[in-house]
């Protein structure tokens, strides 16, 4: 290429660039993931224990005005996907208000929000009129018993409901399976074989020590690798493309309606791509899942911030995003144990 020309195009590329969330790793930030609330109605082993965890006061948590101010912000910086997660975001009151108000943010592509289903269903019809692009429902067990004993509430049923609703409905269906070791690795076939009728994306998540306790002792670890043997083993499956920033590697099963994927969430393979920040119920900036919270936005817009500031702001914290969830946990200044429930799943 011609210098000129060379020069021209970076140029354009640098304008273009400009104000964008970009970390020191060259990786672009646009997919945002908010947790609406700490609280949930279930009580899933990997995720607490079973007393719960100490939720915090309500005036602690973000309103739903704040979240909207901080999701424009980022979407004026380039964020245009957003993922709302809990706790579970159904049990917040005012929930399906504050979707309908971020439906109006004309920057956002897509909304896609992480729940048990649980809470969902009456909520549909108004859910399929927005942006809302696809709903990730945990699902952990295709068993009654063993489903009421990973999460310790007896709603196999209601939750079900939900996924046969959905999966008729215009909106993805995703199906997050949290992969437990001695728990539910003799359904991982079944839930494949799920995908036969189904038009669903089954995604297999290796399980993190999240769970508000720490780091288990199992006597198998069920990682990437494993879960995708024991596929291997039972199907002939054919490797989809993975979008750019995908979490999954996905796969199906030839002739199979629906597709699988596995999250390497532990092993941590993706953060190459990584496109992701998160911004925690009370207002805590993560850039990793990994790290222990780098800034809370909440006391910020709360001692006045402008959006010229949290937009200073924002641009300054994501250029630290470590380059990977290791460096993030070794920088931590505690040990990996909080419930996903206050992180934001
Ligand atoms: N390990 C892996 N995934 C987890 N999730 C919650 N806790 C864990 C964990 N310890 C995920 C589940 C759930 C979502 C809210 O967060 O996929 O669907
Ligand atoms: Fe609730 Fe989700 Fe945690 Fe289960 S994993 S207890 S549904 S927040």
């Amino acid at each position: 290429m011609q210098p000129i020309k060379f020069w021209i195009i970076l140029n354009l590329e640098l304008t273009r660039m400009e104000g964008k969330l970009i970390d020191s790793f060259g990786r672009q930030i646009s997919y945002l993931r908010l947790a609406v609330t700490d609280r949930c109605n279930l009580r899933c082993q990997y995720c607490m224990p079973a007393h719960g965890i100490d939720i915090v006061d309500r005036k602690e948590l973000l309103t739903f005005k704040e979240m909207y101010r901080i999701t424009r912000v980022l979407s004026e910086l380039g964020v245009n996907k957003v993922r709302l997660t809990g706790g579970e975001p159904f049990v917040r009151k005012g929930f399906v208000d504050f979707l309908e108000m971020l439906d109006f943010n004309d920057l956002l592509e897509e909304i896609n929000i992480t729940t048990n289903g649980v809470l969902i269903s009456k909520h549909l019809e108004k859910i399929e009129q927005l942006k809302v692009k696809s709903i990730n429902l945990s699902l952990d067990s295709l068993r009654k018993d063993k489903f009421a004993e990973i999460t310790r509430r007896d709603v196999f049923d209601d939750v079900y409901e939900t996924l046969e609703i959905l999966e008729k409905s215009n909106i993805n269906l995703k199906l997050n399976i949290v992969v437990q070791s001695g728990i539910n690795t003799d359904e991982i076939i079944d839930f494949v074989e799920l995908t036969k009728h189904k038009n669903i994306a089954v995604r297999f998540i290796e399980e993190m020590p999240f769970n508000g306790v720490g780091q288990k002792d199992v006597k198998e670890v069920w990682n990437y690798t494993k879960i995708l043997s024991e596929i291997e083993s039972k199907f002939d499956i054919e490797k989809l493309v993975d979008g750019k920033s995908s979490t999954s590697r996905n796969f199906k099963v030839d002739t199979y309606k629906g597709t699988f994927g596995i999250i390497p969430a532990f092993t941590r393979t993706i953060c190459g791509d990584c496109n992701r920040i998160r911004i925690t119920a009370t207002g805590m900036f993560k850039n990793c899942l990994f790290d222990d919270g780098v800034f809370n936005v909440r006391d910020f817009m709360r001692d006045g911030a402008s959006n010229d500031d949290l937009k200073k702001l924002f641009l300054s914290i994501v250029v630290k995003k470590p380059k990977n969830g290791f460096i993030a946990e070794k920088e931590r200044n505690s040990k990996v144990s909080e419930s996903m429930s206050t992180i934001g799943g």
